[in-house]
């Protein structure tokens, strides 16, 4: 198997402490970057290794950089987004509780590389150990000369600071995070204007998820090519870390290749289904991802691949489902959090997922007919691409692909019950 990169400090003793991450050849991209490299550069070598964002939208992390203006009249920030609200994602805190240097270190390099002098950690707030982790890797770098003025003596300044935030899913949406992060109710802002231009307290905004700042200081320390070249032959992109739940034997977070087959990971590396039992169904990319059947699972893990046949890599959660799972009750969890979480600022998903989570509500308790199917597939069609923010659309992955791919299942529930 091959060497672990992200992952290569996670169950080492002490990993979150500064001397074990300098002993792994930890800050050293930090000293590359800003005694040899121009931004630019930096820049480029990002582009060249195929980083897409690992928060959910898989945006190519170089060219979001690019888009930040070189002159502004108002400062610059980078925003790090550590919500991982999605369900069944649990890879950041991995990251965080384990190794928060790699955090700190990616945030300096894509400062500097952006020109940004002042980077906030928006962190869930449930996630204390991660919040103790961070602010004590932040407190040893300032210690260090890592953070702060005149960084190693290069002229380039910059601080840190960790931000709790209050338990909304809708808070890792990036506007509503910015609204949050400035103190107000968390709703998401109408784009354009998108963050790049009009951000945090109307600054230049870059937001990136917590692995994808933790995968830079590799990317500048062994180069772009060596990062893309580490995806799947033909798919490149790097390595990704997948948290993979439910039914499989080994549940866990999983460093691999971008591009590896879903079967992989599922029967491989998470040592197949519990009980020997049969799949029935598997979310590929977190709860907002449409659902997949057993005879979808070789899709190359990466979002080309899983967007061809109509699902997401989103944040790379995997959920498994064996035989005995009731599909009728999955759909309703998922369809109350959707309900739950809506912010409800726009109308289409407010009222929206509300009716779809009382429709299967109803289902489950035996008081459902088979129209309902139909009504919750409408519901569904009237909130994709009229709402404001993506929320509505997650919501409607699991409903239409439960209800269409599984409707034998859910009608003879209906009729059983
Ligand atoms: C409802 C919703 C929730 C989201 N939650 C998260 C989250 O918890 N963590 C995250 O990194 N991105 C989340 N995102 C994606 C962010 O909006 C944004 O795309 C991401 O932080 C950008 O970083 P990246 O390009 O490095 O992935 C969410 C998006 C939506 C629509
Ligand atoms: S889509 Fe839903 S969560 Fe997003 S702004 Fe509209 S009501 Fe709020």
């Amino acid at each position: 198997m091959a060497e672990p990169i992200l992952s290569r400090n996670f169950g080492k003793k002490d990993s979150h402490t500064l001397q074990v991450y300098v002993e792994g050849g930890g800050y050293e991209a930090m000293k590359k970057a800003l005694k040899e490299m121009k931004p630019e550069q930096i820049i480029q070598e990002v582009d060249k290794s195929g980083l897409k964002g690992r928060g959910g939208a898989g945006f190519p992390v170089g060219k979001k950089w690019s888009f930040i203006p070189k002159e502004s009249p108002k400062p610059k920030y980078l925003v790090i987004n550590a919500d991982e609200g999605e369900p069944g994602t649990f890879k950041d805190r991995q990251i965080m509780e384990q190794d928060p240097h790699a955090v700190v270190e990616g945030a300096i390099i894509t400062c500097f590389a952006v020109g940004i002098h002042w980077a906030g950690i928006y962190v869930r707030g449930e996630y204390v150990k991660s919040i103790e982790r961070l602010e004590g890797a932040i407190e040893e770098a300032y210690a260090k000369g890592y953070l702060g003025k005149n960084i190693l003596e290069t002229g380039f300044d910059l601080d840190i600071v960790v931000h709790r935030g209050a338990g909304a899913y809708i808070c890792g949406e990036e506007t509503a995070l910015l609204e949050s992060f400035e103190g107000k109710k968390g709703q998401p802002r109408k784009k354009p204007p998108f963050p790049a231009i009009v951000g945090l307290f109307q600054g230049p905004t870059v937001i990136n998820n917590i692995e994808s700042t933790a995968s830079i200081p590799h990317i500048i320390k062994n180069g772009g090519e060596w990062w893309n070249n580490l995806g799947a032959p033909g798919i490149g992109g790097g390595v990704r870390l997948f948290s993979v739940s439910g039914h499989v034997k080994k549940p866990g977070v999983y460093e691999l290749p971008m591009g590896i087959p879903l079967r992989e990971i599922i029967y491989t590396h998470a040592g197949g289904i519990r009980g020997d039992k049969k799949l029935k169904a598997v979310i590929p990319g977190g709860s907002s991802a449409p659902v997949l059947k057993p005879e979808e699972i070789d899709v190359p893990m990466e979002f080309v691949s899983l967007a061809k046949i109509g699902s997401m890599a989103g944040s790379g959660a995997v959920i498994v489902m064996d035989e005995d799972t009731n599909l009728v009750q999955v759909l309703r969890v998922l369809l109350n959090f959707y309900a739950h979480e809506s912010c409800g600022k726009c109308t289409p998903c407010r009222e929206g997922t509300g009716w779809m989570a009382k429709i299967i509500e109803r289902i489950e308790k035996g008081e459902g007919q088979s129209e309902d199917l139909d009504t919750i597939v409408s519901i569904a069609n009237g909130i994709r691409t009229r709402t404001l923010c993506p929320l509505g659309d997650a919501a409607i992955g699991p409903a239409i692909s439960f209800v269409t791919k599984f409707r034998q299942e859910f009608e003879d529930y209906i009729k059983r019950h």
